[in-house]
């Protein structure tokens, strides 16, 4: 392949060199024509040439042509990054999550989640650089050139609490992810779930619910699974002697900015009290008695975050949308027990990556990052059960700020990432950023299985 490579590339500069001759020719300096019409009209020395040239062109492309044809052969573009994956594929023992596995309980959870190619993808005959070997890995085959234009595949390999792979449906990734955070709330505690990834990469999938055609299925998304759950807790006889009701608001921060998504979008104020409690001021919080109320309001939301803008899909994929189900009791101040927020957070490509390059744009990119940012130390420092939580850095993790302390908080993160070669930086830099999440909560975990052990020693 790489020698008929090379006899294709060398063909092809000797035509170049032959038409830039061929047209020095016709259009050299004035001079010089003069003499080739002097040429021509004396003798038909230069038609000869001509047709030499013409001879020689035939030959080129015949001899070309077993380069044209083993990529028409090919049909596809990275033809030869598709076969080196697929080898290195075939030598893998793939077992991918199952229902059946157990589920391990995490105080922060990070996983990752691979979406299919989409049918455009497919019809570009797109190459997938993702696989998901097994349980917590995932490795990336990233398609690079050395110096001298050989190709090879940087593979890359990460590792997380657990991996889904394309076949995964959205009941398997709840039953994973926010399913074991459900009954937190209902001890007391405050859970939290994160969709991060790319614009396109499937968080509105996973968390709102899939599509059919234009159609959202707003029953088969983690928001609406989780509603399900809460109300199985609510009516268990376990939980029934608590007296509890559930509530729930949904909102969406746009530059900073928090919107009632249940009342019309009406920008909301971010107040922070003496006893450093973060209220958002008139905040709609409706009373729900069962799942399918969860998933009206979750509808009326979800129209109102797409309605009213030109680019919707462009602005709603700038944007943190938060779902939250607030669980309160039946008392005379409806003091909060529990508190479990959604959140589909808004893209994390760059600025430069977004089709407009105004100075909004850039403060909205700058915006998000801030907070995404925000959001990863914030975990980490959960993680870490350091005392200093840097909440303030951010709208986002301000109003998420009770998710970040206390013994009982639960966090989970999906990062999603899509499967395509085009997409390949975009997916390393989401990987890297739930790597750097996941890798400061195991560094702890170790340390503190070691201590542990330690005692145990001590102690036997
Ligand atoms: N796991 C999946 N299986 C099938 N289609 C998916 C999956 N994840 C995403 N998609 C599709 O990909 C497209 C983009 O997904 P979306 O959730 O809107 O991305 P995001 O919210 O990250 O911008 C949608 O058409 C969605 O239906
Ligand atoms: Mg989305």
């Amino acid at each position: 392949m790489y020698l008929i490579d090379t006899v294709g590339a060398l063909h092809i500069g000797m035509c170049i060199i032959y038409l830039y001759f061929r047209s020095k020719k016709i259009c050299g300096s004035p001079r010089k024509q003069q003499r080739q019409q002097k040429a021509v009209l004396s003798c038909k020395a230069p038609r000869c040439a001509d047709q030499e040239g013409k001879g020689y062109f035939s030959i080129v492309l015949f001899l070309s042509f077993p380069s044209f044809n083993q990529e028409k052969k090919a049909s596809r573009p990275n033809q030869k990054f598709y076969e080196m994956i697929q080898e290195f594929r075939e030598t893998l023992e793939i077992t991918p999550v199952s229902a059946s596995d157990l589920i391990e309980p995490h105080r922060i959870c990070v996983c990752v989640r691979k979406r299919p190619l989409n049918k455009q993808e497919v019809n570009k005959k797109e190459i997938d650089v993702v696989t998901i070997p097994g349980k917590g890995a995932l490795l990336v085959h990233e398609p690079k050139h050395k110096v001298d234009l050989t190709k090879y595949l940087d593979n890359q390999v990460f590792h997380f609490d657990y991996s889904f792979d394309e076949t995964a449906t959205n009941e398997l990734v709840y039953k994973f992810t926010a399913k074991p955070l459900v009954q937190s709330i209902f001890e007391g505690g405050m859970a939290t779930c994160f969709a991060y990834g790319q614009t396109g990469s499937g968080k509105t999938h996973t968390m709102g619910g899939d599509f059919t055609g234009r159609q959202q299925n707003s029953a088969k998304g983690i928001y609406a699974l989780a509603a399900q759950d809460v109300f199985t807790y609510l009516n268990h006889r376990r939980y029934a002697h608590l007296e509890l009701s559930a509530y729930v608001s949904f909102f969406e921060i746009y530059n900073g900015k928090v919107y009632d998504l249940l009342n019309k979008k009406a920008k909301l104020r971010v107040l922070e009290d003496d006893r450093q409690q973060v209220q958002v001021v008139g905040l709609e919080e409706i009373y729900v008695s069962t799942a399918e109320d969860v998933i009206k309001m979750i509808e009326m939301g979800s129209a109102c975050r797409t309605s009213g803008q030109t680019s919707a899909n462009a602005n709603s994929s700038r944007s943190h949308a938060i779902l939250q189900i607030v669980l309160r009791c039946n008392d005379r101040a409806s003091t909060l027990h529990g508190k479990f927020s959604l959140v589909d957070l808004a893209g994390n490509e760059r600025g430069t990556d977004v089709s407009s390059n105004d100075r909004s744009t850039l403060v909205e990119t700058a915006e998000i990052n801030r907070s995404l940012l925000a959001l990863k130390e914030c975990i980490r420092s959960l993680g870490m059960n350091s005392d200093h939580i840097p909440f303030r850095m951010s709208t986002l993790t301000k109003v998420l700020r009770d998710s970040f302390i206390g013994e009982k908080s639960r966090t989970c993160m999906i990062a999603m990432v899509s499967p395509g070669m085009a997409s390949c930086e975009y997916t390393m830099n989401t990987l890297r950023y739930a790597d750097s999440v996941y890798d400061a909560i195991s560094q702890v975990a170790e340390l503190e299985e070691k201590v542990y052990s330690e005692l145990k020693v001590e102690f036997s």
